[in-house]
């Protein structure tokens, strides 16, 4: 069951579940940023927050095990196309650079999350109120912020390129 998708593509489970994490997380995101800052509602954002950070992680693991270890790369989860060698090559080529550019936006969004997330439970505690850790939180958020979404952007774009069209 998990070795195929279920978007009706060629592809496996845990892409699937992956590229709806990544659709999902994007609204999600706006409400808990809608939370702080029209509701001023701290501890809200905060677990909205906590808990969109703990389901990345789980999913994002559980993806990069099944792709790398299950299936041993991509590649061959393109392979399942069953295209003919030469244009499984091109394919190959042609899509690797949209990869090369969503792994930097992959790469850098866990750092910006853990470091947003550990420096807030420390300076704001567990019952969180705007101080003077909040310059420095609004700006980590917002870089955050935008690598999740350029992750996402990116993320279905290689989808589209190297298992729709
Ligand atoms: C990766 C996780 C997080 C992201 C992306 C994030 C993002 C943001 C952003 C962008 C803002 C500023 C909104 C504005 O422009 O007014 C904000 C505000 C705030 N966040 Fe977070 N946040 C995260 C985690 C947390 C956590 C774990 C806590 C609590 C421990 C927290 C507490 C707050 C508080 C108290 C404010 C209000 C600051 C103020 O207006 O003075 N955030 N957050």
């Amino acid at each position: 069951m998990f070795r195929t998708g279920f978007l009706g593509y060629p592809t496996t489970f845990m892409l699937d579940f992956v590229v709806c994490a990544l659709v999902l997380i994007v609204p999600l995101l706006l409400f808990s940023l809608w939370l702080v800052k029209f509701r001023r509602n701290y501890a809200g954002h905060m677990k909205l927050q906590l808990t969109l950070g703990l389901v990345l992680l789980v999913a994002v693991t559980a993806f990069e095990v099944d792709v790398q270890l299950v299936h041993g790369g991509w590649e061959n989860i393109v392979a399942q196309q069953k295209l003919p060698e030469a244009e499984y090559a091109a394919k190959i080529s042609a899509v690797r650079p949209w990869l090369i550019v969503h792994l930097v936006f992959a790469i850098t969004t866990p750092v910006l999350w853990v470091a947003t997330i550990v420096l807030a439970l420390k300076r704001f505690g567990r019952n969180p109120q705007p101080g003077p850790h909040s310059r420095v939180h609004s700006l980590l958020g917002w870089a955050s912020t935008i690598d999740i979404t350029l992750t996402s952007v990116t993320g279905l774009l290689f989808y589209y390129m190297a298992f729709v069209r």
